[in-house]
């Protein structure tokens, strides 16, 4: 059984990862609009890797029997005007996250609770996966320049990115 101190975090957790879905969803609408349907499509297979961070947790409480507790998703602001400066927010978002699992992980520890350890280390590496996607783009963008051309060329190499979750939670949240 989790200790409220844990199962509380968890539910929180799940509303950040919601945030994050959100979040990619806005930045994906945004990309689409700017004419970027290659970019739009990574925004988008994020939303659903963030979808799927958040019902992994959810199926974790279900296992252990202890109570989901869903709260509200703030509005996701997207003020970035440039391919650029959306991708900076995305390293900048995702550091904040892996932060947040890390506190997690350290409470997990402190609270002798063996199990979100175990599921913990999953998401650990999953951050490390998820900055380096993000360093990756920015980098390229430095390479290529975030000239048309340069935009162009991410546009296509985005538009490759398939989802590489489940898009259907049943069995994920059923613990
Ligand atoms: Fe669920 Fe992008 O962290």
């Amino acid at each position: 059984m989790l200790s409220k101190k844990v199962a509380d975090s968890v539910n929180e957790q799940i509303n950040k990862e919601m945030f994050s879905a959100y979040l990619y969803l806005a930045m994906s609408a945004k990309a689409t609009d700017m004419g970027y349907a290659g970019i739009a499509n990574w925004l988008m297979v994020q939303y659903h890797e963030e979808m799927f961070h958040a019902m992994k947790f959810y199926g974790h409480l279900v296992a252990i029997g202890a109570q989901v507790d869903l709260k509200p998703i703030a509005k996701p602001l997207t003020a970035e005007t440039t391919i650029k400066a959306i991708f900076e927010r995305v390293l900048e978002h995702e550091k904040g996250v892996t932060a947040s699992i890390h506190a997690l992980m350290d409470l997990s520890i402190a609270e002798k609770d063996y199990a979100t350890q175990n599921l913990l280390r999953w998401y650990v590496d999953e951050q490390v996966e998820e900055e380096k996607n993000a360093v990756e783009i920015l980098t390229n963008l430095k390479l290529l320049g975030d000239g048309l051309q340069g935009l162009f060329m991410l546009n296509i190499e985005l538009g490759k990115r398939k989802a590489s979750v489940p898009l259907d939670f049943t069995a994920v949240a059923a613990g």
